[in-house]
């Protein structure tokens, strides 16, 4: 599917937003092995997150969506700890590694074996990192080449570790936490800087014996989790978009509604107020461990700036996007210790640059680094999302701004994540 997006003036009006991706996962994951039901509010609507229901259904784990006062509620219908029941054929993310690398760690504690693979992005994305902390605790699986789907995860017993991550990701530490859960005795994680606590934070709601403090945590298996009802804040990594959006453009004023502001996540909001971003917060408050706010962002003269190591880790997801900010800015942007862009669902630092030439606009890359100048103006191109909801997302921003209207193919990559991102950008352009 092809979208057009025309230049604006700006973007105005009141956004809210689908469910927090990463949340949504682990609602569901750990919900499924809570005992009793649980009912989730703002599920997010992406695909990737349905690709963890569907799982979690082939696994023997029920679930319902229903309405109330307008509003979606998924109810999971939770099996126990040890609820989980053999998949009748191979389980598929999709375009997930949230999903295989976390469910990874589930499954390699089963009395069971299963199969998991994902469409042909996410077969080409490296699984060793899971592999390696989980064969420590015992688990056997096997990968195409030692380290790519489809993963053969044969579930066996799991012993507690002390691991110390090599790279700072959250999917891998959430992977070893979930085995922790079935391991014998306690299984600590080390990371090397803070990556989003999503995990810890959904563990402790729900009654898992875990101790968090800062980059690290400790859980302790045998454990039981209580289903409960949970609300799922708007994704940070979706409002990037639009925040970007109202930045860029000359005449916005916009406020989202509800959406995630976990200090993990908010790299985003710190790294742009200090290049001089008119970001105010209206409201926030606490649920299910979460903190949820308002903001409203207001067009901005950009300074631009560099961003590295920690900073770069915590906003990995939003580079796409701050690339486009950072080719609109003041002084342009340098990105460094950005390796982890190239294996996400496309090599990023590649299609990033490959979309920016196409708009006429310059960079320079390197293995792990982005330099874009700034002050530039990008022209109406056809853009290539290369099937990846970021890339799609970021250059459609880009096209607010362009010199004309931009055909963005491949467009419906968007629904990964943001099935409504087009509408939504629709309705708020003026
Ligand atoms: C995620 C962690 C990050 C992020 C991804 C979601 C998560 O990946 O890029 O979109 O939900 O834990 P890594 O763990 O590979 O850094």
């Amino acid at each position: 599917m092809t979208e057009q997006v025309s230049p604006v003036k700006g973007v105005h009006g009141v956004v809210g937003l689908p469910g927090d991706k990463s949340i949504s996962h682990r609602y569901a994951m750990l919900t499924s092995i809570a005992d009793g039901d649980s009912e989730i509010h703002n599920y997010s609507t992406g695909a990737d997150c349905r690709s963890t229901l569907c799982c979690m259904q082939a696994l023997g784990v029920s679930h319902t969506f229903s309405e109330i006062d307008g509003r979606r509620v998924l109810k999971v219908h939770g099996k126990g700890i040890s609820g989980l029941t053999v998949a009748a054929g191979t389980l598929d993310a999709g375009n997930s590694g949230s999903t295989i690398r976390m469910l990874s760690g589930i499954l390699a504690a089963q009395h069971f074996t299963t199969v998991v693979t994902g469409d042909d992005s996410l077969v080409k994305r490296p699984m060793r990192r899971i592999m390696t902390p989980l064969a420590e605790m015992g688990a056997r699986i096997e990968a195409t080449d030692g380290q790519f789907p489809p993963l053969t995860i044969h579930g066996s017993r799991l012993y507690g570790i002390d691991y110390s991550l090599p790279v700072a990701s959250a999917q891998v530490k959430s992977s070893v936490l979930l085995a922790g859960l079935y391991a014998s005795g306690e299984t600590i994680v080390r990371e090397p800087i803070a990556t989003r606590d999503h995990t810890e934070i959904a563990l402790r709601e729900l009654g898992a014996d875990i101790v968090i403090e800062p980059r690290v945590a400790r859980v302790r298996g045998g454990a039981k989790l209580q289903g409960k009802m949970l609300v799922v804040p708007g994704d940070i990594s979706s409002a990037a978009f639009f925040i970007v959006a109202a930045l860029v453009t000359r005449d916005s004023d916009l406020i989202i509604t509800n959406v995630g502001l976990n200090p993990t996540r908010t790299a985003l909001l710190d790294v742009l107020c200090g290049m001089g971003a008119n970001i105010k917060l209206l409201r926030i408050e606490q649920v299910n461990g979460e903190l949820i706010g308002n903001l409203q962002i207001k067009s901005s003269v950009v300074k631009g700036g560099t961003i590295e190591g920690a900073t770069t880790a915590a906003l990995i997801d939003e580079i796409p996007v701050l690339a486009i900010l950072g080719a609109l800015s003041q002084n342009g942007l340098i990105v460094r210790d950005a390796a982890e862009l190239r294996v996400k669902e496309t090599d990023r630092i590649e299609t990033i640059s490959a979309n920016l030439q196409r708009m006429g606009g310059t960079l320079t890359t390197t293995q792990s680094t982005l330099e874009i100048p700034g002050k530039q103006q990008l022209h109406a191109a056809e853009i290539q999302s290369f099937g990846d909801h970021r890339i799609a997302m970021a250059f459609s921003i880009g096209a607010l701004t362009a010199s004309g209207t931009c055909e963005i193919r491949e467009a419906e990559a968007a629904s990964v994540s943001y099935p409504e991102f087009y509408t939504t950008l629709r309705n708020i352009a003026r």
